[in-house]
This record gives C-alpha cells, sequence and structure tokens, in this order.
C-alpha cells in the first residue's frame, strides 16, 4: 500500500472557511467571581451568539463547536444535569433565530445519549435549517473524536469493504463532517493547549490557536485576533516553502 498521499491541496484563503473551536474556561469564569459554575455556562451561551454572528458576518461558512464531550460524563452529576438543561433550552430559544439569520445547525456526536425530548429538538432544528446556506453551525455534543473514528469504521466494515477498499478517502467519507471542508482554524479558549479528543481525524493540518481568554470573554474582536494570527501563517501541506510561495 502506497503511503504517498492523493490528498488534494485545499486552497489558500484570507477567510478560515471552517473555524472549529474547544469554548473551555466556563467554570473558571465563573469561579473567578465566586458564582456557580452553571453561570459560566450559561454566559457561555451569550458569548457563542456574538461568535456565530460575527462568523456569519466575515464569510466563514462552516463554525464547529464542542459543546460537550464524552469525557464530560465523568463531571459531577449536578453539572452534567444543568448542561443538559441549558442545552436543551437553547435549542428551545435559538433556533429560530438562526433559522431567521440564514444559518444551518447541525449536531454530531452520539446522539443516543441524550432524551428523547433533546434527540426529538435535534432532529427538528436540523429539519428546519436544512436548506440554510449562508453558515453551516455544527455542535459537537457528547462528541469523540475516537468515537468518530471508530463509528466511521464500523460503517465500513457493515457496508462490506474488504480490506485492500479501505483507504483515507473511503474512511473520510463515514465521519461526521464528511461533507465539511476540514477545518482551517481552531481556536481553544481557556489557556489549555490540548485537543481534548475533538475532531482528531479532521485537524490533521489545521492551524492551531490557543488563548487564555476564558470562553465567556471571547468575543467578536478576540475572534478577529484569532483570524489575523491565522493570515500569518503559512500553510504548506508538506510542501517547502519556496514550493508554496510559487504556487501562490
Ligand atoms: C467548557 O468550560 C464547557 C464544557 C466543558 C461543557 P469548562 O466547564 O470546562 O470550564 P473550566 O475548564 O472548568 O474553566
Ligand atoms: C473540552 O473541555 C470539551 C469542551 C469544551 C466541551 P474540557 O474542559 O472538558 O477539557 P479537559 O478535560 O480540560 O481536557
Ligand atoms: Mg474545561
Amino acid at each position: 500500500m502506497s503511503t504517498r498521499t492523493k490528498q488534494a491541496i485545499p486552497a489558500g484563503t484570507d477567510v478560515p472557511r471552517h473555524i472549529a473551536i474547544i469554548m473551555d474556561g466556563n467554570g473558571r469564569w465563573a469561579k473567578r467571581r465566586l458564582m456557580p459554575r452553571v453561570a459560566g455556562h450559561r454566559k457561555g451561551v451569550e458569548a457563542l451568539r456574538g461568535v456565530i454572528r460575527a462568523c456569519a458576518e466575515r464569510g466563514v461558512s462552516h463554525l464547529t463547536v464542542f459543546a460537550f464531550s464524552s469525557e464530560n460524563w465523568r463531571r459531577p452529576q449536578e453539572e452534567v444535569t444543568l448542561l443538559m438543561e441549558l442545552f436543551m433550552r437553547a435549542l428551545e430559544n435559538e433556533v429560530a433565530r438562526l433559522h431567521e439569520n440564514g444559518i444551518r445547525f447541525r449536531v454530531i456526536g452520539d446522539l443516543t445519549g441524550f432524551s428523547e425530548r433533546i434527540q426529538t429538538l435535534i432532529r427538528d432544528a436540523e429539519a428546519l435549517t436544512r436548506g440554510n446556506t449562508r453558515l453551516t453551525f455544527t455542535v459537537a455534543a457528547n462528541y469523540g473524536g475516537r468515537w468518530d473514528i471508530v463509528q466511521a469504521m464500523k460503517k465500513l466494515m457493515a457496508a462490506g469493504l474488504s480490506p485492500d477498499e479501505v483507504d483515507e478517502a473511503a474512511l473520510a467519507q463515514k465521519l461526521s463532517i464528511a461533507d465539511m471542508p476540514e477545518p482551517d482554524l481552531f481556536i481553544r479558549t481557556g489557556g489549555e493547549q490540548r485537543i481534548s479528543n475533538f475532531l482528531l481525524w479532521q485537524l490533521a493540518y489545521t492551524e492551531l490557536y490557543f488563548t487564555d481568554a476564558l470562553w465567556p470573554d471571547f468575543d467578536p474582536a478576540a475572534l478577529d485576533e484569532a483570524i489575523a494570527s491565522y493570515r500569518t501563517r503559512e500553510r504548506r501541506f508538506g510542501r517547502t516553502s519556496e514550493q508554496v510561495r510559487s504556487a501562490s
């Protein structure tokens, strides 16, 4: 089997087409204010509203955010319950506004982990906004990058592919966000510099940006700083700097 890549090099753009964000630091934001952690999560929903709007205005076509990881079930039961309630309330209250603004809404992750009510709200929101094209806003909930690769592999095996037929393209087609360009820019707030099992496969060539800003404080100006940093990066995709410059 050849390991020489058959992948096309994506065209460079000034504005990232796809931004993926780990929205971290809600708990610490609240703690600093002597508030309960859930107050930070509530404030985090507000910050997200601003970032969605800013992405749409700047011409970003895909925004994918990590809202709840498959590991977050390990948190105290009370926090998990409050997060689920917040998620449900956001689904009930925000989807109409997303739709009015031409935004397509999607959820990726193992949805069977959620209540029937939440699953229904998700399906309805996805159906309502399916035809929107301005920005695709995807929430990763009960999501894990390893889970995603395993569920893709299971689909290939269920389809009866032989080992020879399994290649990167075949696997990539079965991943949760197969129909989207891979993220150009990854942002993690909250100071931690790790991926925490987010989009493992898709981040292979993404530009990584880490900021100490806590998620509730992350505003459109902070987003612009991240995009400005992205613009200074040279995306070589394995080539030399000279090759990149002569190709552009
Ligand atoms: C991110 O903020 C939100 C979720 C994981 C749901 P945290 O709750 O992880 O905030 P910190 O990291 O404790 O500050
Ligand atoms: C990652 O944040 C997941 C989300 C933001 C939803 P965590 O706060 O759970 O990550 P770790 O545990 O610090 O790696
Ligand atoms: Mg955290």
